[in-house]
Protein backbone atom coordinates (compact mmCIF):
# COMPACT_ATOMS: atom_id res chain seq x y z
CA UNK A 1 0.00 0.00 0.00
CA UNK A 2 1.53 3.62 -0.80
CA UNK A 3 1.69 6.33 1.47
CA UNK A 4 -1.14 8.15 -0.12
CA UNK A 5 -3.96 5.18 0.54
CA UNK A 6 -3.03 4.90 4.12
CA UNK A 7 -3.15 7.92 4.55
CA UNK A 8 -6.91 8.49 2.18
CA UNK A 9 -8.03 5.55 4.34
CA UNK A 10 -7.18 6.89 7.58
CA UNK A 11 -9.16 10.24 6.87
CA UNK A 12 -11.79 8.49 5.25
CA UNK A 13 -12.15 6.25 8.76
CA UNK A 14 -11.25 9.39 10.94
CA UNK A 15 -14.38 10.98 8.59
CA UNK A 16 -16.20 8.43 9.46
CA UNK A 17 -16.07 8.10 13.25
CA UNK A 18 -16.98 11.91 13.76
CA UNK A 19 -19.65 11.66 11.83
CA UNK A 20 -21.02 8.43 13.62
CA UNK A 21 -19.98 10.32 17.00
CA UNK A 22 -21.95 13.14 15.98
CA UNK A 23 -24.97 11.01 15.73
CA UNK A 24 -24.57 9.41 18.47
CA UNK A 25 -24.36 12.41 20.57
CA UNK A 26 -27.42 13.89 18.94
CA UNK A 27 -29.34 11.06 19.57
CA UNK A 28 -28.92 11.69 23.07
CA UNK A 29 -30.22 14.46 23.23
CA UNK A 30 -33.61 14.74 24.69
CA UNK A 31 -36.89 15.60 22.66
CA UNK A 32 -38.09 18.60 23.27
CA UNK A 33 -40.06 18.55 26.29
CA UNK A 34 -44.40 18.43 26.18
CA UNK A 35 -45.77 22.37 26.89
CA UNK A 36 -47.11 22.72 30.36
CA UNK A 37 -50.49 23.05 30.41
CA UNK A 38 -51.96 26.42 30.32
CA UNK A 39 -52.38 27.85 33.87
CA UNK A 40 -55.95 29.25 33.76
CA UNK A 41 -58.17 31.66 35.77
CA UNK A 42 -61.79 31.11 35.68
CA UNK A 43 -62.99 34.45 34.22
CA UNK A 44 -65.84 34.51 37.36
CA UNK A 45 -62.78 34.66 39.80
CA UNK A 46 -60.50 36.65 37.59
CA UNK A 47 -63.50 39.56 37.32
CA UNK A 48 -64.37 39.16 41.43
CA UNK A 49 -63.84 42.41 43.61
CA UNK A 50 -61.60 42.42 46.49
CA UNK A 51 -64.19 42.98 49.58
CA UNK A 52 -61.21 44.10 51.70
CA UNK A 53 -60.14 47.52 52.03
CA UNK A 54 -56.58 48.26 52.05
CA UNK A 55 -56.25 49.49 55.03
CA UNK A 56 -53.42 49.31 57.48
CA UNK A 57 -54.93 46.74 59.39
CA UNK A 58 -55.61 44.30 56.46
CA UNK A 59 -52.03 44.80 55.47
CA UNK A 60 -50.44 44.57 58.48
CA UNK A 61 -52.79 40.76 58.75
CA UNK A 62 -51.46 40.04 54.95
CA UNK A 63 -48.08 40.65 55.99
CA UNK A 64 -48.37 38.51 59.31
CA UNK A 65 -49.52 35.38 56.83
CA UNK A 66 -46.68 36.71 54.22
CA UNK A 67 -44.30 36.01 56.98
CA UNK A 68 -44.92 32.75 57.67
CA UNK A 69 -46.01 31.15 54.26
CA UNK A 70 -44.49 32.87 51.18
CA UNK A 71 -41.79 34.64 52.43
CA UNK A 72 -39.68 31.49 52.08
CA UNK A 73 -39.75 31.52 48.56
CA UNK A 74 -40.70 34.90 47.96
CA UNK A 75 -38.25 37.22 50.04
CA UNK A 76 -38.89 38.99 53.33
CA UNK A 77 -39.52 41.86 51.31
CA UNK A 78 -41.37 39.96 48.64
CA UNK A 79 -38.47 40.52 45.99
CA UNK A 80 -38.17 36.79 45.59
CA UNK A 81 -34.74 36.58 46.97
CA UNK A 82 -35.55 34.14 49.93
CA UNK A 83 -34.39 30.68 50.52
CA UNK A 84 -35.83 29.12 47.27
CA UNK A 85 -34.79 30.36 44.62
CA UNK A 86 -37.49 32.15 42.28
CA UNK A 87 -37.32 33.89 38.77
CA UNK A 88 -36.65 37.26 38.86
CA UNK A 89 -40.02 38.32 37.18
CA UNK A 90 -41.53 37.63 40.73
CA UNK A 91 -40.45 40.71 42.33
CA UNK A 92 -43.41 41.91 44.39
CA UNK A 93 -41.30 45.09 45.40
CA UNK A 94 -41.23 46.50 41.17
CA UNK A 95 -44.76 47.84 40.30
CA UNK A 96 -45.01 46.47 36.83
CA UNK A 97 -44.52 42.72 38.51
CA UNK A 98 -48.26 42.25 39.58
CA UNK A 99 -49.87 44.99 37.43
CA UNK A 100 -51.25 42.82 34.99
CA UNK A 101 -52.97 40.89 37.64
CA UNK A 102 -56.72 41.60 39.18
CA UNK A 103 -57.28 41.51 42.83
CA UNK A 104 -59.27 38.58 41.72
CA UNK A 105 -56.54 36.65 39.91
CA UNK A 106 -53.66 37.12 43.01
CA UNK A 107 -56.09 35.73 45.46
CA UNK A 108 -57.02 32.63 43.36
CA UNK A 109 -53.26 31.81 41.70
CA UNK A 110 -52.52 32.31 46.08
CA UNK A 111 -55.61 29.84 47.24
CA UNK A 112 -54.72 27.84 44.58
CA UNK A 113 -51.13 27.71 43.93
CA UNK A 114 -49.48 27.94 40.72
CA UNK A 115 -46.37 25.31 39.22
CA UNK A 116 -43.97 24.72 41.57
CA UNK A 117 -45.81 27.41 44.15
CA UNK A 118 -48.47 25.39 46.87
CA UNK A 119 -52.16 26.69 47.64
CA UNK A 120 -52.41 28.54 50.60
CA UNK A 121 -56.34 26.88 50.21
CA UNK A 122 -58.67 27.84 53.03
CA UNK A 123 -56.55 27.41 56.44
CA UNK A 124 -57.27 30.93 57.38
CA UNK A 125 -60.29 32.92 57.89
CA UNK A 126 -62.14 33.72 54.57
CA UNK A 127 -60.68 37.36 54.25
CA UNK A 128 -57.15 36.16 54.55
CA UNK A 129 -56.50 35.95 51.37
CA UNK A 130 -57.79 39.08 50.52
CA UNK A 131 -55.64 40.64 53.64
CA UNK A 132 -52.71 39.10 51.63
CA UNK A 133 -53.69 40.48 48.78
CA UNK A 134 -53.49 43.77 49.62
CA UNK A 135 -50.46 43.44 51.47
CA UNK A 136 -48.70 41.75 48.07
CA UNK A 137 -49.69 45.04 46.36
CA UNK A 138 -48.51 47.27 49.30
CA UNK A 139 -44.83 45.75 48.34
CA UNK A 140 -44.09 48.11 45.93
CA UNK A 141 -45.29 51.08 47.49
CA UNK A 142 -42.30 53.58 48.81
CA UNK A 143 -43.28 52.95 52.07
CA UNK A 144 -43.81 49.02 52.20
CA UNK A 145 -43.29 46.82 55.53
CA UNK A 146 -41.27 43.73 54.98
CA UNK A 147 -42.22 40.62 56.73
CA UNK A 148 -40.84 39.89 59.75
C1 LIG B 1 -42.55 26.87 47.69
C2 LIG B 1 -42.32 28.21 47.25
C3 LIG B 1 -43.46 29.20 47.25
C4 LIG B 1 -44.28 29.56 48.29
C5 LIG B 1 -44.30 29.04 49.72
C6 LIG B 1 -45.15 30.59 47.76
N1 LIG B 1 -44.86 30.83 46.44
FE1 LIG B 1 -45.75 32.20 45.24
N2 LIG B 1 -44.75 31.49 43.67
C7 LIG B 1 -43.78 30.51 43.71
C8 LIG B 1 -43.37 30.19 42.36
C9 LIG B 1 -42.32 29.17 41.96
C10 LIG B 1 -44.13 31.02 41.51
C11 LIG B 1 -44.12 31.04 39.99
C12 LIG B 1 -45.22 30.13 39.53
C13 LIG B 1 -45.25 29.97 38.03
O1 LIG B 1 -45.38 31.00 37.32
O2 LIG B 1 -45.16 28.83 37.58
C14 LIG B 1 -44.99 31.82 42.37
C15 LIG B 1 -45.88 32.77 41.90
C16 LIG B 1 -46.58 33.63 42.70
C17 LIG B 1 -47.42 34.71 42.23
C18 LIG B 1 -47.71 35.02 40.78
C19 LIG B 1 -46.61 35.82 40.20
C20 LIG B 1 -46.61 35.75 38.70
O3 LIG B 1 -46.04 36.65 38.11
O4 LIG B 1 -47.11 34.75 38.13
C21 LIG B 1 -47.94 35.34 43.33
C22 LIG B 1 -48.86 36.55 43.37
C23 LIG B 1 -47.43 34.64 44.48
N3 LIG B 1 -46.62 33.61 44.06
C24 LIG B 1 -47.73 34.97 45.79
C25 LIG B 1 -47.47 34.11 46.85
C26 LIG B 1 -48.01 34.31 48.18
C27 LIG B 1 -48.86 35.48 48.60
C28 LIG B 1 -47.61 33.24 48.93
C29 LIG B 1 -47.96 32.92 50.36
C30 LIG B 1 -49.37 32.77 50.66
C31 LIG B 1 -46.77 32.40 48.08
N4 LIG B 1 -46.72 32.96 46.84
C32 LIG B 1 -46.11 31.25 48.51
C33 LIG B 1 -43.28 29.91 44.84
C34 LIG B 1 -43.84 29.99 46.08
Amino acid sequence: MSKRSVFLIATITLGFLLAAGAQGRAQQTPPPAAPAPEYKIPADEASKANPVKPTPESIERGKTIFGYDCSACHGKSGDGKGDVPIDSKHDFTDPDSLKKFTDGELAYIIRVGKGLMPAEGNRGKPDDIWHIVNYVRSLAKKDAMPAK
